[in-house]
């Protein structure tokens, strides 16, 4: 099958979306915001089947929906009235077969639909097998949440499980990551401008980091949190969605599958993390949060270095930090260009570098030495700056990859070799058990990161509002 031909397979809208965990907190959050957005868009218009198993009524799940909608982000009357209409409700437990008869029933004469598994990882097997016995898997397509999985091996089974059901093709593998703007236009603003090329590859570039800082902490997860981890939970994916992103060689178009055949080779050529490039830390006071084991032994934080063995990038490191509890929330990339040769001996020169921040602004900046304000002989960092803050309106990731699994389009889902390198890179230190280092809230992870995970110059701080001069 050539490249085209899988993309063209993708053609054809979801007639139905069925979406499972409907009462559930991702519900909550996130599904019933997006689906009012894509009403409010002209982007739905089909019947939206919540499936869960809480002896509810329909009429609950519409309060539900309507409390969702007041608490995040605001209810439009006439778009919600609208999904009022589309919104239907199977009561059921996921393992009695009678659950999936009244799904097929409720499907009526849907030709395409989307099941979406907004369910605990665990129920993915049981509810993908009862869609293929009922009869509800016959020309659909199965939208799955992360974790995908929570190491290689029970990845490679999940998606044993899947394609047993499910060509791959009709897999959409969600990573919010990438249905964000910022990191998708990643690649528009690499490929569709001529200034970065020439200098994006080993000749050129120093060091690469990716920062992903939160200053909150487990916000009542602490549950699910303890069971996955700092690497688990944003590294392994959205992170490594973000590295891909960065590094991929240019694809050959902009479908789909060029485009994520490119980011599969990235993670090709990058050699399995090992303990010593990973520094693990726990915020203090984590291990009091309901929900956490009081000895819990899992990590808030991560600091980690990475190499790519191509042709493009062979000798760069990258670092990538991620935790919560940290002195600001921000998520962003420095791409650290090399020292040019100079004539300025006495300065204090800092190396040229290219920032992209993805949130909270959108940011591209370059900076360079210039002479400080009112000094002759003393050199200054300053940026040159294009900044963009989201507007109201504009898409949020979730309503996007919604969007997209329904129309068919992969290129915004983890593909199943994507999903596999992933986790082929971080396997060893999941099962290492490196030291866990405490650090204080509020501050930038435990000190030892400074000492062994830290590329030449250090870390840089990404500066926000909040820490702002
Ligand atoms: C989720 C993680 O996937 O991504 C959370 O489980 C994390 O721990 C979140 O906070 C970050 O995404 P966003 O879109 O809120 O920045």
């Amino acid at each position: 099958m050539t490249v085209q031909d899988l993309d063209a397979k993708h053609i054809g809208r979801s007639d139905a979306l069925v979406f499972f965990g409907a009462t559930g907190d991702l519900a909550y959050k996130k599904i019933f915001p997006s689906l009012q957005a894509m009403v409010k868009r002209g982007h739905l218009d089909v019947p939206v089947i919540g499936v869960a198993r809480s002896a509810w009524t329909l009429e609950q799940l519409r309060a539900r929906a309507r409390d969702s909608l007041e608490t995040h982000g605001g209810l439009d009357p006439v778009a919600f009235e609208k999904l009022c209409g589309l919104l239907r409700y199977v009561d059921g437990d996921y393992a009695d077969p009678a659950t999936f008869q009244t799904i097929r029933t409720e499907l009526g004469a849907a030709q395409r639909p989307a099941h979406y598994l907004a369910i605990p990882p665990a129920l993915f097997g049981l509810v993908v097998d009862q869609l293929a016995k009922a009869g509800c898997a016959q020309g659909a397509r199965v939208i799955i949440e992360k974790p995908f999985g929570t190491d290689l091996a029970s990845a490679r089974a999940l998606n044993r499980t899947l394609l047993g059901s499910f060509d791959e093709t009709t897999i959409f593998r969600i990573d919010h990551y990438l249905g964000k703007g910022p990191v998708h236009n990643m690649l528009f603003f690499r490929f569709a401008n001529a200034f970065l090329e020439p200098i994006w590859n080993r000749n050129h570039v120093e060091s690469v980091q990716i920062t992903m800082a939160e200053s909150f902490g487990v916000q009542g997860r602490g549950a699910f949190y303890d069971g996955t981890g700092a690497i688990r939970d944003v590294v392994q994916n959205h992170l490594f969605q973000v590295l891909t992103n960065l590094a991929m060689e240019p694809p050959v178009g902009t479908g789909g599958e060029s485009i994520r055949d490119e980011k599969v080779k990235v993670l090709k050529a990058v050699p399995p993390l090992s303990a010593r490039n990973l520094i693990r830390g726990q915020f203090r006071g984590y291990r009091k949060e309901p929900g956490v084991a009081p000895d819990s032994q899992v990590e808030t934080f991560a600091a980690l270095q990475l190499s790519i063995d191509s042709w493009r990038w062979q000798g760069v490191p990258f670092y990538i930090r991620a935790g919560k509890s940290l002195a600001v929330t921000c998520t962003e990339i420095v791409v650290r260009l090399r020292q040019p040769p100079t004539m300025y001996q006495g300065f204090d020169l800092k190396p040229n570098y290219c920032r992209l921040r993805i949130s909270p602004d959108i940011t591209f900046a370059v900076g360079a030495n210039v002479i400080a304000a009112g000094q002759e002989t003393v050199s200054a960092t300053t940026e040159m700056l294009g900044t963009h803050h989201p507007r109201a309106g504009e898409m949020d990731a979730y309503e996007r990859v919604l969007g997209d699994a329904m129309a068919g389009d992969p290129t915004l889902f983890a593909r199943e070799d994507h999903v596999e390198e992933a986790w082929r890179i971080v396997d060893p230190v999941l099962k290492a058990k490196t030291p866990v280092y405490e650090y204080d809230p509020g501050t930038w992870g435990p000190k030892e990161v400074d000492q062994s995970v830290s590329p030449s110059g250090g870390w840089q701080t990404p500066v926000t509002g909040s820490n702002a001069l």
